[in-house]
């Protein structure tokens, strides 16, 4: 089985990386091809204060499920929704839950309770699914992420006994269940994979992996240039040339640059994770998020054999 095989036929996908990799248009391009392939889908985007899903779908995500496609619901789990639905599991009277909410003490306390933001968050997407088979989570960039995920592990020391610790406990058997996939997307930039690596060797020391973590490597420039073309491009470039001769040797310089930058980086997180990345060249659209999203999910379909026909919306 392909990575991408693997990340859609288990239950859970935490989507981090490096702020502006792309966590956003690869959760919502993996969201659309598991639905695709028939599973019931939901794409959460978390505790945001620039939500976008509304750039990428018709409409914009709500707390309550929205659905956007056969298939495919999208949540936008924000942290006021993830609380009122905490309080309500003990108060099931509403209007009793909206005055705890309103109560500036209580408010107060929970607004800066540490680590009661990402438990409630977590439980919110915990408790999501059981209404459906898949659930792709758009998280925080990858420190963020990590934190919000080993939250349970402190929680769990911190909290001796009682509904915390239960809940904790309930978290981490997700987080660490071995159908909860990690996909990292990274960059062909040194600082991209950088900080990739250090998340997964944190991430694995404290355990947060269920499954195997994936890689993609976003925006890579896939090889084209053969040894001799190579050398003749470093020859050309030492050597007196007209204007117009230069130009094109730089653009051909540049090319094998970027080449060469996504061979480093498939090798440095080859290594790290112990199987190839994916490797996803940029893709057109014009920069248009939706398009961005259809043309990704178009080359992820792909890997499992489902065709652009098949996809909800391309
Ligand atoms: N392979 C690609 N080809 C072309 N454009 C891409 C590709 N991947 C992502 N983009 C574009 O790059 C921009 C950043 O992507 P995206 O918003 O998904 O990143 P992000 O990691 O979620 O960012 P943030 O950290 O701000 O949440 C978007 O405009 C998106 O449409
Ligand atoms: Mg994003």
């Amino acid at each position: 089985m392909n990575s991408v095989a693997k990340l859609l036929s288990g239950r859970v996908i935490w989507v981090t990386g490096k702020g502006g990799t792309g966590k956003t248009s690869f959760a919502a391009a993996l969201a659309v091809v598991g639905a695709a392939k028939g599973r019931k889908t939901l794409l959460c985007e978390v505790d945001t204060s620039r939500p976008a899903m509304a750039a990428i779908f018709d409409k914009p995500a709500d707390f309550e499920p929205v659905t956007m496609a056969p298939n495919l619901d999208v949540s936008n789990v924000h942290w006021d929704g993830a609380l009122a639905a905490y309080v309500q599991t003990y108060i099931p009277v509403k209007r009793l839950v909206k005055g705890v909410l309103n109560n500036r003490v209580v408010r107060r306390f929970l607004d800066f309770a540490p680590g009661a933001r990402e438990m409630f968050i977590l439980s919110r997407i915990v408790a999501l699914l059981d209404d459906y088979d898949l659930v792709v989570v758009d998280m925080h960039a990858s420190g963020h992420a990590y934190s919000m995920l080993d939250i349970t592990r402190s929680a769990a020391r911190l909290f001796r006994s009682g509904p915390m610790l239960k809940r904790a406990q309930q978290l981490q058997e997700v987080i660490t269940d071995a159908q909860t996939h990690t996909a990292f997307v990274a960059l062909p930039e040194e600082m991209v994979v950088n900080e990739t690596l250090e998340t997964v060797e944190r991430m694995r020391e404290a355990k947060l992996f269920g499954g195997e973590p994936v890689v993609f490597l976003n925006r890579a420039t896939l090889p084209s240039l053969n040894d001799e073309e190579r050398t003749l491009l470093a020859r050309l470039n030492a050597e007196e040339l007209t204007v117009q001769a230069r130009e094109f040797v730089r653009a051909g310089v540049w090319e094998d640059r970027l080449e060469q930058a996504t061979q480093e980086s498939m090798q440095r997180l080859g290594e790290a994770f112990g199987h190839t990345p994916v490797l996803v060249p940029p893709v057109g659209g014009g920069g248009i998020p939706r398009h961005v999203v259809a043309q990704l999910a178009v080359a992820l379909g792909r890997q499992v054999g489902v065709s652009r026909r098949e996809l909800p919306w391309t």
